[in-house]
């Protein structure tokens, strides 16, 4: 698998049958297919998809989930949204112990700039940085910061931090330790995958979960 996937990415040969560079059209002035390309031609989430399946699904999907769903969507500004005006809806916390969280009183452009600070953390590119600012102070004012931090420093907090929420490196570090400080703590009802999946399994995790924010259900 590894060696197909590199040999098409960077035209190195692969020994056996059917190896050999790859290319769109199989002509070798053709311009090299760019990484969208490769994404339905390789399915560079193959792997990270077979380990969603094995280790996460359980939890994360399906009529008898006991966490909240994980999916295309997850952690778009409608589903940052959705959470904010109902933190223990079906989606969201409503099936696990946790749920301290209230519905946010902000409403109309004061919720959108709090979703965009939120959203802006997994270093989503379109971003808006004007709105992101003013979220910023309404989280400072509104409230937000009784229980969260969003320095990804802070620990120990009654909320998580929501320091690059979403984000590669939060997520494959969550993975790993979901009870961190940082986030869950005792509350946290996920179990530990720090030494179940090596951290190349968990960054392509992370990445196949960060590719949710950016499609639509
Ligand atoms: C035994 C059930 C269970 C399994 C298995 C499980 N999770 Fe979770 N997950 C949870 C629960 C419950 C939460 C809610 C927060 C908490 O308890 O820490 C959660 C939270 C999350 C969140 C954060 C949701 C958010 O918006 O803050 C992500 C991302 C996540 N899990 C990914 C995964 C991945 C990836 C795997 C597989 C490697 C996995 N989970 C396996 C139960 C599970
Ligand atoms: C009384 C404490 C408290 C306040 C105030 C609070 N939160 Fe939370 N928040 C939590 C807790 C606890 C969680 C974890 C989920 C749960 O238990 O509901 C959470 C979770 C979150 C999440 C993560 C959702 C996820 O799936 O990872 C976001 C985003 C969030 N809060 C944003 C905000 C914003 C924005 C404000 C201010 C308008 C705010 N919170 C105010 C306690 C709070």
């Amino acid at each position: 698998m590894r060696c197909i996937f590199l040999a098409s990415l960077f035209l190195l040969g692969c020994p056996g049958p059917g190896a050999g560079p790859v290319t769109g059209t199989g002509d070798p002035l053709a311009p090299r297919s760019s990484p969208a390309d490769a994404g339905v031609k390789y399915e560079p989430f193959a792997r990270a998809k077979k380990l969603f399946g094995q280790k996460c699904a359980g939890c994360h999907i399906g009529s008898r989930r006991q966490a909240p769903r994980l999916g295309p969507g997850y952690n778009s500004r409608v589903w940052i949204k959705g959470f904010l005006l109902n933190p223990n809806g079906d989606d969201y916390y409503g099936r696990t112990k946790l749920g301290k969280m209230k519905p946010v009183k902000q409403r109309g452009s004061d919720l959108d700039a709090l979703v965009e600070l939120i959203y802006s953390q997994s270093g989503a590119k379109d971003a808006k940085p004007d709105l992101v600012a003013i979220g910023r102070k309404l989280f400072d004012a509104g409230g937000c910061t009784d229980c969260h931090a969003i320095d990804w420093k802070t620990e120990g907090n009654s909320g998580p931090n929501l320091g690059k929420r979403g984000s590669a490196d939060m997520l494959s570090a969550f993975i790993a330790e979901p009870g961190h400080e940082r986030w869950y703590g005792d509350k946290n009802q996920m179990p530990r995958f720090g030494d179940k999946l090596k951290p190349a399994d968990r960054r392509a995790l992370a990445s196949y979960i960060l590719s949710w924010q950016s499609s639509s259900e």
